[in-house]
């Protein structure tokens, strides 16, 4: 039976770091005020120039460069954003263009800060049923776009980044479960109300913000997340305790703890990146995953949880050994 295995990882961050002390000229907040309610110290924004496109070839490259295979060698990209270069071609096209690759099925996918968990298990299932060998998912993002930059209860939130792993077929098992939620029920909790069918005026305008309703969304959040990390437990037959790391997204280091808690994990045996990135949705998991391969945190071995929650609401797990 073929199993799919994450054989590299990469990430870039762009050079540009926004910190706390800069936010406090831009808006009334403390470093004080972020720092306990969100675990922020600094996020990295992109430079005008670049696109979320230019931040998944640097992370696709090195990713690409860890797993020891060259380009034309991947055979599916899948590329999780919210925040895509243009309409269309899809962000995964123009990455596929940039890597010199031709012919192989290229797609965007878009859930939010779920969209890397959702990405990895679509790539599995292409993988496990023969369609791909070596697949590229990449989450990336240029979130600095679609922040409402006078908004002091979301511009202190967000940071663009993107991360890359290489997922190839393999006779060990890498990727033991996946598990896809959505409640679409939830959609006026974190939003951004505009786009092209809804109407462009608003893009044009440079009005299309990201609203969140901060409080709701956590509680939410919180919740679910214990719930999912339950569910995943009980598909392999684990304990908490048989996890050795949880790759959480990097959304608010409170939602972090409280997962870490309800597994009764330690957390150092969490991966947490919030502090330097802040929440760059698609792209937070891939680059808390390998900020942590690349430190030897993670080992060739290790059984990994991945889980993710955002707007949709739209959440998952990835449950891998690595
Ligand atoms: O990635 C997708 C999922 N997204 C999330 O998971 C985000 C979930 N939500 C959160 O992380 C938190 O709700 C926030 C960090 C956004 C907010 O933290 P909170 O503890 O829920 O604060 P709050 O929204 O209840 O606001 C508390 C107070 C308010 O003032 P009043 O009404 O109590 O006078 C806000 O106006 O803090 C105020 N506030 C701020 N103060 C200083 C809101 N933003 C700021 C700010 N600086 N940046």
């Amino acid at each position: 039976m073929t199993h799919s295995q994450v054989i590299g990882t990469g990430g870039y961050l762009p050079e540009k770091v926004l910190t706390n002390a800069e936010l406090e000229t831009m808006v009334e907040t403390s470093d004080a005020w972020i720092f306990e309610r969100t675990g922020i110290r600094e996020r990295h924004i992109a430079a005008p120039e670049q696109t979320t496109c230019d931040l998944a070839e640097a992370a696709a490259r090195r990713a690409i460069e860890a797993a020891g295979i060259s380009a034309p060698d991947i055979d599916l990209i899948i590329v999780a954003t919210t925040t895509p270069d243009q309409v269309f071609p899809s962000t995964a096209c123009l990455l596929q263009q940039r890597l010199g690759i031709q012919g192989c099925a290229a797609f965007d996918l878009q859930a939010v800060c779920t969209g890397f968990v959702y990405a990895l298990d679509v790539a599995d299932k292409f993988i496990r049923t023969g369609s791909a060998r070596h697949a590229l998912v990449v989450g990336a993002e240029t979130l600095s776009r679609i922040i409402d930059w006078s908004d002091r209860g979301t511009c202190v939130l967000f940071g663009d980044g993107a991360g890359a792993v290489v997922l190839s077929a393999s006779d060990k098992p890498g990727i033991l479960s996946s598990h896809l939620h959505a409640d679409g029920r939830y959609e006026p909790l974190l939003t951004v109300p505009a786009g092209i069918s809804r109407g462009y005026d608003k893009v044009q305008a440079g009005q299309a913000f990201i609203h969140m309703q901060g409080r709701e969304v956590f509680k939410v959040a919180v919740n679910t997340l214990g719930g999912l990390v339950d569910e995943t437990m009980q598909a392999n037959g684990l304990q908490r305790s048989d996890v050795d790391w949880l790759v959480p997204h990097q959304a608010n280091y409170r939602i972090i703890e409280a997962t870490a808690k309800k597994m009764s994990l330690p957390m150092d045996r969490v991966v947490v990146t919030v502090q330097e990135h802040g929440n760059t949705s698609a792209a937070s998991i891939p680059l808390a995953f390998d900020v942590a391969v690349r430190d030897g945190r993670i080992q060739r071995g290790d059984t990994v949880l991945l889980e993710a929650f955002g707007a949709g609401f739209t959440w998952g797990s990835v449950l891998l050994n690595y």
